[in-house]
């Protein structure tokens, strides 16, 4: 047996599936040669070091005691072993922040009206550990490069870094709160939720960032302030003009249920989930060229509709007042207006529906909701009509619609739980034939929100 094949075997048994274990033995002997190289000790030195740290990720236990049936190594695990690996020690701080699903209160958010949306069992993971040196150094599983920052500096960066906007932003975020920053660090994120998806990533990992700088500062303000932090960083270091919605529901999520949020407060709370409900998520793996201008203009396109509407936010005015008045605006602004307050009208019916237990009446709000970005809103693709078609023609299906921003990403269908992956795969399928490529099929269970994780 050579080397990569034992590697694999050990992976194997520490509980990888077999293909990450190949993966992982293979990444093992790339960092082993690295690691030999910058410490300047025999790369079986840097095997034998690098071995050990994942087997005490396993929490102590030897391979040998671990059955060959158990998961994967989990987040926490990959991310302590992955944050040894590239800085030579363990995180001080590890914390978790979860995706979401925009439920339905499409692009109502900035409009000052109320959405609903779930956290899910998918997020990302931060181990953060101080350094004295004024660097701040940047690392994921995504990539061998290590981003390294001065502290006494907060630039925009570019290309392979422009990850780290969202941790930076949040650095810029801080004191605008009244809330310090920590200087010099070791940053390191891992994953399971599909990035650029329309499950926002983004808010995860600025959620997840936020609780960590904090933690590691011994700062501790209200869960409202971590996610407003948050969303300034979006709009103000990364440049989106987003509303709450996703910072929001990954700082506020529950297991099992919905937040929703009135966004004119902000106000948060929760509402159950019907135990029998089910979330498919369809991701195109999409997304225009133009997004960002594009929810940008939509963002416009709303400010102007309210300033001829005479209003300050659209949530302001009724669906019937908008019908009196819509004539008197141009086509485009009369469109999105009767989007943004029929939606809000809509996540008032869901959440009416929901708490009667009324999947049905639920799902045919979603379905609604998603006919409404096609012809008023505009932010819906071929691709994503497409699925929504496909999914509720499927029995088990109570609705589907776009999911976050739209102009791409992914689609998210209720379901009963009878509905599986033999259904989910006739829809993949009917996709593949007209689009060339199947669609990537995600079951998602709600989850809760961001929060500190022990990291000893
Ligand atoms: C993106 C934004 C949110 C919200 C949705 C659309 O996810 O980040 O603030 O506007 O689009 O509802």
């Amino acid at each position: 047996m050579n080397e990569l094949e034992q590697l694999t075997r050990l992976c194997a048994n520490l509980g990888a599936e077999p293909a990450a274990a190949a993966t992982m033995a293979a990444q093992l002997q790339k960092r082993a040669t690295q690691l030999a190289a910058e410490r300047k000790i025999t790369r079986e030195a840097a095997m034998h070091y690098l071995l050990e740290v994942l087997v005490k990720a396993r929490q102590g236990e030897s391979p040998e005691s671990i059955s060959m049936n158990r998961p994967a190594l989990s987040l926490r695990e990959k991310l302590i072993t992955r944050f040894h690996a590239v800085f030579g020690r363990g995180p001080a701080v590890i914390t978790r922040a979860p995706g979401r699903i925009e439920f339905i209160g499409n692009h109502t958010d900035y409009n000052g009206g109320t959405v609903l949306g779930a956290a899910i069992d998918r997020g990302i993971w931060v181990g953060l550990a101080p350094r004295e040196d004024g660097r701040r150094r940047f690392a994921s599983e995504l990539s061998e490069t290590v981003i390294d920052l001065p502290a006494d500096q907060l630039e925009k960066q570019t290309g392979e870094a422009s990850w780290t906007n969202y941790p930076l932003g949040v650095l810029a975020a801080l004191p605008e709160f009244g809330l310090r920053v920590p200087e010099g660090f070791d940053f390191m994120a891992v994953a399971d939720l599909p990035l650029g998806s329309g499950l926002s990533s983004s808010a995860a990992l600025e959620m997840s960032s936020a609780l960590a700088f904090l933690e590691i500062t011994g700062q501790h303000p209200e869960r409202e302030t971590v996610v407003k932090v948050g969303r300034y960083a979006e709009n103000h270091f990364v440049g989106v003009p987003c509303g709450i919605l996703d910072q929001g529901v990954s700082g506020f999520g529950q297991k099992d249920h919905l937040v929703f949020i009135d966004c004119r407060g902000p106000e948060f709370a929760v509402v159950p989930m019907p135990a029998e409900a089910r979330f498919w998520i369809f991701n195109t793996h999409t997304k225009h060229a133009l997004v960002d201008g594009l929810y940008a203009a939509r963002h416009r396109e709303c400010m102007e509709a309210a300033r001829l509407l005479g209003v300050s936010q659209l949530v302001d005015i009724s669906p019937e007042q908008l019908a009196a008045k819509a004539a008197t605006l141009p086509p485009v602004e009369a469109k999105r207006a009767k989007h943004i307050v029929e939606e809000i009208a809509r996540v008032a019916a869901t959440k009416t529906a929901l708490a009667a237990g009324d999947l049905k009446k639920t799902g045919a709000l979603l379905t609604a909701s998603q006919r409404s970005s096609q012809t008023l809103f505009e932010n819906s693709t071929p691709e994503l009509d497409f699925l929504v078609d496909e999914l509720i023609k499927q029995p088990g299906v109570f609705g589907a619609r776009l999911t976050g921003g739209g102009f791409g990403g992914a689609v998210m269908a209720m379901t009963d739980t009878q509905f599986n992956d033999e259904r989910a795969q006739v829809v993949a399928k009917a996709y593949a034939a007209r689009f060339g490529s199947a669609p990537e099929i995600l079951q998602t269970r709600t989850g809760d929100g961001a929060a500190v994780v022990s990291a000893s």
